[in-house]
């Protein structure tokens, strides 16, 4: 059975509120992430997405509205929040942002070992992280973080985070920057980590890693809902992505264009793999009629 991890309702957040800089970058945002699930939020620059993301783990207490996580209310003051930072891991934006030691093993080990974990146990720990995203353990633990590549960061990053054990797993535009082999290696190692059960949230503009990842999914647009719904209803919906700044994936305007020219391809595709078999069927369709 599904149990609902994070309830969002009418959450609004304001940056330097009372100043003449004030701005609003959430206005009224409802969201929930059930177990097992993994959650698209998409938006173009500026829609909300990284507020959203820092609130689902407690950076953020809400000013307005309710953040519920794991069972508890984020709106009382007297909840310890480094709990709910455990169980919600956060991958930034830059991951650059989130290593903070010379060596990649101990940077990894940083947040186990502020659990408390030592020894062998925090050694166990760090390898099994490690391997999760295909860091292998003897071959890294000792490399200066500062001579990784970019997509060797984040994954240092992501192990950094794994290493925890958390519940739910967010991140921020988790390709943003990353060379197209790197950017596959990680979207293998986040498909990985759904299949085991991890509940996933992943903010991004890129609409083909959202198609490659996303069962459900948000839009924001200046940090309100503007469309929601299963990611393969959200993402055939072209036109109505276009007037909210954003696209279909490539593969779904393909698919289009060729129907245009009288092409009648079938299905919902959003993937490469799906268009190839659509298009497959239809030659198939075509030469035994
Ligand atoms: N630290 C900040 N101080 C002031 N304004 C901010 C800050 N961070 C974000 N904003 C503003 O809040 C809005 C939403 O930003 P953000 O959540 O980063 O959107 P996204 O991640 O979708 O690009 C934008 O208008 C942005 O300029
Ligand atoms: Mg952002």
């Amino acid at each position: 059975m599904s149990e609902l991890l994070i309830d969002v309702r009418g959450l609004r957040h304001t940056y330097m509120p009372g100043t003449p800089f004030a701005s609003i970058a959430l206005d009224g945002v409802d969201f929930r992430l059930e177990s097992g699930e993994t959650v698209g939020v998409v938006g173009s620059t500026g829609a909300g997405k990284s507020t959203l993301l820092q609130h689902l783990n407690g950076l953020y207490r809400p000013q307005e509205g309710e953040v519920h996580v794991l069972g508890r209310d984020l709106r009382d003051p007297g909840q310890d929040l480094r709990e709910v930072r455990r169980s919600v891991g956060l991958v930034f934006q830059r991951p650059e942002q989130q290593i903070f030691s010379q060596y990649v093993g101990d940077d990894v080990a940083y947040g186990p070992r502020l659990l408390g974990l030592a020894g062998e146990a925090l050694r166990e720990r760090v390898r099994w992280a490690m391997d999760l995203v295909g860091l292998g353990f003897l071959d890294y633990k000792d490399r200066l973080t500062w001579t990784l590549s970019g997509g060797e960061q984040r994954k240092a990053a992501l192990a950094g985070v794994l290493a925890l054990q958390p519940r739910v797993l967010i991140l921020d535009e988790p390709t943003a920057g990353l060379d197209p082999q790197a950017r596959l290696g990680l979207l293998d190692d986040l498909r990985r980590l759904r299949a085991e059960g991890l509940a996933l949230v992943v903010a991004s503009h890129n609409m083909e890693d959202i198609a490659l990842l996303a069962d459900r999914l948000y839009v924001l647009q200046g940090g309100r809902v503007a469309l929601e719904g299963p990611a393969r209803q959200v993402l055939s919906q072209g036109e109505r992505l276009r007037a909210l700044g954003l696209d279909a994936p490539p593969v779904v305007n393909l698919l289009q264009a060729l129907r245009d020219l009288g092409v009648s391809v079938g299905g919902d595709s959003l993937t490469l793999d799906e268009a190839e078999e659509a298009l497959a069927a239809w030659l198939d369709g075509r030469r035994s009629p």
